[in-house]
């Protein structure tokens, strides 16, 4: 059963996409934004223009929490909109004060995906700073297992999409997203 969101308590009338790393939320989200007629907004990409420069930059020379402040600076200004596809960055949930900014803003996706699936999807991309590490399949396994928690507590649906495929996935989010924010 999909849960409606109410839009008259509050809560933005937008698809958020939660999860970790390598779970598709920016090349799902951009078709699904499509698809339901919304504007498509990744917080990363905003963090990286509003900071002048590329997230390995941010961490390399300013750190992970300059960047988690920036990030919740720019959720906090994309929850006052409306009818948007939000791709959030995988940590958005390590910060506490980001979940009720998630829940607010509307209808909240988890897109789970297995460490070795995550792997398989990451292993030869060089953008994400976390994952250039010596094993980087031991640390996603560490990192999954300590923020498991953090996307149960703000999703409204999960979707595991390890055995789905790319539009599989988008007709579970666009649909379910459809009913939950009462979308003609
Ligand atoms: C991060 C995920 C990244 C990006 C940054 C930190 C994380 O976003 O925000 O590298 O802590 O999981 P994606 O989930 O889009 O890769």
């Amino acid at each position: 059963m999909v849960p409606i969101v109410n839009t008259s308590d509050q809560r933005g009338r937008n698809l958020i996409l939660v999860g970790f790393m390598g779970t598709g939320k920016t090349t799902i989200g951009k078709d699904a934004a499509k698809s339901l007629g919304f504007r498509f907004v990744d917080t990363d990409a905003l963090i990286s223009r509003n900071a002048g420069k590329s997230i390995p930059d941010i961490f390399a020379e300013d750190g992970e929490e300059a960047f988690r402040l920036l990030e919740t600076e720019v959720l906090e200004e994309c929850a006052k909109g409306t009818d948007q596809v939000i791709s959030t960055g995988g940590g958005i949930v390590t910060r506490e004060r980001n979940h009720p900014l998630l829940k607010q803003a509307g209808y909240v996706i988890w897109l789970k995906a297995s460490p070795e699936t995550i792997f398989d999807r990451v292993k030869r991309n060089k953008s994400r700073p976390l994952l250039q590490v010596d094993d980087p399949l031991k640390t996603i396994q560490e990192m999954l297992a300590d923020r498991a928690d953090l996307y149960e507590a703000v999703q409204d649906l999960g979707i595991n999409t390890d055995k789905l495929t790319l539009d599989e996935t988008l007709f579970g989010i666009v649909e379910s997203a459809r009913v939950a924010l009462q979308l003609g």
